[in-house]
């Protein structure tokens, strides 16, 4: 009934998982569609094919409820629901920095085409601004005549390794498109605790696909931001970690996403910063695509920068030298290494020449399967044996906890790059080590600095 509405998520990576299992949490009959089977399989049992914090405990709560289900079959899906989310991947496209819109576009087709009584279909995929507009008339084009349906845009900010968290509590809810009816549907849907005291903000489509491009496409802007003024910190002896929190206490500015370092990676920001320049050139907006430009630059200009500070360290090549490397994940809390920073930092070390072995917490087998050349190591203490230079490419909280020490007895070199800036400098050169920070000055060994104050 149109008071209990039946739920479809279509597609069940990070966003349409947890999506499906917040809606099951709410109450409602849900269920999920992916075209691979194996997945399919995966969650039906309770089991989630990627690292995600509380997703499987939840999911199994669902699926144990009889609430939540998964299946391959679109038609009987939709045929069994009665509003449908749009959750699946707009990956950059392989020869261009524009969108892949198929599989939105397949999605949205398919539940029209099958659509066996009135329906609301509620895009949740990142997209480029006007592709609701389109995915309107291909609906129209797909649904049988008799049949009611209407189209509106729903956009998700949730954050890898706190999915659960951002998808129960979100910071807003946006409606794009949507009709007196959608909305109160809508409303119905996040009307228990996910949508308590949670601004609601109407408007129209292009409006609502906006609003998530430029979220992310600020939050990388402020990465790069920090970055480059990272780099000015380098050139003027300053420090950027004390001016980023110096700059965070203004709350206009915030502290938030000024952490600099190696930069962003991961499956969103970077392809969709890309998106919106190519977006922006074809709409005319050219100076929006010259700002996402320069984030791009200045972020990939990060990765290299530790490269050169590695191989400088290293006396000027890495060939046969070995790399211990703390960190594969593009940020710490997943095993996602998709556009890791980390995984492409270890792989050009590799590339040159250098025996480089990685140790991440989580993702040692994602990145094992993306690039199975490197060496893996279970331990912090495996990766650094004997190694020229140490670095620490992902923030894990439990790299902050390894013992200078200890480590110190294992290299050859007691040289650490910290190129996330995680690292408590003074702790590292009391125990013998040089630390090479980004943004701020190398902390030389404390003998070494005794002696050379004494001379
Ligand atoms: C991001 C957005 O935060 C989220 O709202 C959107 O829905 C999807 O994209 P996510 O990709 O999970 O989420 O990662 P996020 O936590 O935002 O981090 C992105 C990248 O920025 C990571 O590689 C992280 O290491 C890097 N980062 C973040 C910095 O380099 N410095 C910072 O200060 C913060």
């Amino acid at each position: 009934s149109a008071t209990r509405p039946r739920v479809s998520v279509i597609g069940t990576g990070y966003l349409g998982a947890t999506h499906a299992a917040a809606m099951a949490e709410m109450g409602f009959e849900v269920v999920g569609v992916d075209q691979d089977p194996r997945k399919v399989e995966a969650l039906s049992a309770g089991r989630v094919p990627f690292f995600e914090p509380g997703l499987p405990e939840l999911i199994e709560k669902h699926v144990a409820s009889g609430r939540l289900r998964f299946t391959t079959d679109i038609a009987e899906a939709t045929a069994a629901s009665d509003v449908h989310f749009i959750c699946v991947g707009t990956p950059q496209q392989a020869t261009s920095f524009a969108a892949n819109l198929s599989y939105v576009e397949d999605a949205t087709a398919a539940v029209a085409r099958n659509l066996t009584h009135r329906g609301l279909i509620v895009g949740k995929s990142t997209v480029p601004v006007g592709t609701a507009a389109r995915l309107r008339l291909l609906v129209a084009r797909h649904v049988s005549s008799s049949i009611d349906v209407e189209l509106i845009w729903n956009p998700e900010f949730l954050r890898e390794g706190k999915a659960v968290d951002d998808t129960l509590s979100p910071d807003r809810i946006v409606l794009g498109g949507a009709s007196r009816e959608a909305e109160e549907t809508m409303r119905t849907l996040y009307a228990g605790p996910i949508g308590a005291g949670v601004p609601v903000i109407s408007c129209d489509l292009p409006t609502a696909e906006l609003v998530k491009v430029s979220a992310n496409a600020f939050l990388a802007t402020k990465i790069s931001f920090i970055n480059a003024i990272a780099e000015v910190c380098e050139a003027a002896g300053a420090d950027v970690s004390v001016l980023a929190d110096a700059l965070g206490h203004d709350v206009r500015i915030g502290r938030q996403f000024l952490n600099a370092g190696l930069g962003f990676g991961g499956g969103c920001l970077p392809k969709d910063i890309r998106a919106l320049m190519h977006r922006s050139k074809e709409l005319g907006a050219h100076r929006a695509a010259g700002l996402m430009q320069q984030v791009d630059e200045i972020n990939m200009a990060q990765r290299q920068s530790v490269i050169d500070k590695t191989v400088a360290a290293a006396g000027g090549s890495v060939l046969n030298r070995r790399i211990g490397v703390l960190g594969v994940a593009f940020k710490p809390f997943t095993d996602d290494v998709r556009d890791s920073p980390a995984l492409n930092v270890a792989a050009a070390l590799h590339l040159r020449g250098a025996q480089v072995t990685v140790h991440d917490p989580e993702a040692n087998g994602t990145a094992r399967s993306n690039f199975p050349t490197l060496s893996y190591a279970t331990t912090a203490r495996d990766a650094a044996i004997g190694a020229s230079a140490l670095l620490v490419l992902t923030e894990w909280p439990d790299f902050g906890a390894v013992s200078p020490d200890e480590l110190g007895e294992l290299v050859e070199n007691r040289v650490v790059i910290d190129a996330r800036n995680c690292l408590d400098a003074a702790r590292w050169s009391a125990a013998g080590w040089r630390v090479i920070a980004l943004g701020r000055e190398t902390t030389v060994p404390a003998e070494a600095h005794a002696q050379s104050v004494l001379v």
